[in-house]
């Protein structure tokens, strides 16, 4: 019987790209340029297996372009741009790649966290642009983190991962807000306290880290009520997704000075990047490395390739999402 056909809509690490190819028949994008909405909607029709990312906009329509693919093996752990109800109407699996990439979003909330904290970005701006004019003591003065509460909405394995960063390695008190209290054994590690209610957690918080999935329920859930909730000279952490912040509002509240700074990795229509943020020295900007280290997409391909191994084995696929 010949192998599937499955196609890689960017470019992964070579070893899962040349493991892919010795056990599936599968075909690269060598430039690795997002693909159109209508190429993607052709590969339905011409791969049994597509492995999109984050990048790929999976919508309806594109479910719609061709009844070959059998399953979409997302290589990510968010899958908000697939729509699953449209891939479970026409009986397509989908998979995702959750614990690979826990550590290294937790170290990139904690880089973000430290970033905005300490002044990084505006530091490292001042002096490649030549103008600093040398040590003093008022010179960019941020905040310390010892003792301080960091608030996570959401309290999942990337919440708590990088709840144990900051309460470990910087003595920082940790608080959640969650749909349910975190199992006993890690709040009584953390010494975490829960809150029930979005706003109370904010309120609590000299930090807010936020770990919820993309979907229509979080959309702008950090809006200009939850900023103006949020502590005056706090700050706005976000390695989650995009949409979960009015990134108009959050604009204004650091203007205004209410935020003391943010740091972001996400964005909502990526790779564009809210205009009113650029100018604002207070906010670190990045690009969406919450994964990125070698031994994560290495691990996250393996992890995608598991789910495709699963399939073509008639196997239950252990990271089913739909
Ligand atoms: C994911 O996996 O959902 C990330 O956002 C990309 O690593």
């Amino acid at each position: 019987m010949a192998a599937p056909r499955v196609l890689l809509t960017r470019r992964w690490p070579q070893p899962v790209e040349r493991a892919m190819q010795e056990r599936f028949d599968t075909v690269l994008n060598e430039g690795d340029r997002p693909l159109s909405q209508a190429e993607l909607a052709s590969a339905m029709g011409e791969f049994d297996v597509l492995c999109p990312t984050v990048s790929d906009r999976i919508d309806a329509a594109v479910i719609a372009g061709g009844t070959r693919t059998k399953i979409i093996a997302n290589y990510g752990v968010g899958f908000d741009h697939i729509d699953v109800h449209a891939a479970k109407a026409t009986a397509i699996a989908v998979t995702n790649t959750p614990g690979v990439l826990t550590d290294a979003t937790a170290d990139l909330a904690m880089t973000l966290l430290l970033m905005a904290a300490r002044r990084a970005g505006e530091g490292e701006r001042e002096l490649r642009a030549g103008q600093w004019s040398g040590w003093r003591p008022t010179h960019l003065l941020g905040s310390s983190l010892k003792g301080k509460t960091l608030g996570l909405v959401a309290f999942g394995r990337i919440g708590i991962a990088t709840a144990r960063r900051a309460h470990h390695g910087f003595g920082m008190k940790i608080a959640y807000y969650a749909r349910r209290e975190a199992d006993e054994a890690v709040a009584r590690e953390l010494d975490a306290t829960f809150h029930p209610d979005l706003h109370g957690l904010l309120a609590a918080s000299d930090f807010v880290s936020l770990h919820v999935p993309g979907s229509s329920e979080t959309a702008n859930l950090i809006d200009a009520a939850a900023l103006s909730a949020m502590k005056p000279g706090s700050y706005l952490i976000n390695t989650a997704r995009g949409g979960v912040v009015d990134h108009a509002a959050l604009a204004e509240a650091l203007r205004s000075g209410h935020l003391a700074g943010a740091g972001l990795d996400v964005y909502p229509a990526e790779p564009q990047v809210p205009p009113e943020l650029l100018g604002l020295e207070s906010v670190v900007l990045l690009p969406h490395l919450g994964s990125a280290t070698a031994e994560t997409r290495t691990a996250m391909g393996e992890k995608a390739m598991s789910n495709v191994v699963a399939w073509a084995e008639g196997r239950d696929l252990p990271d089913r999402v739909a």
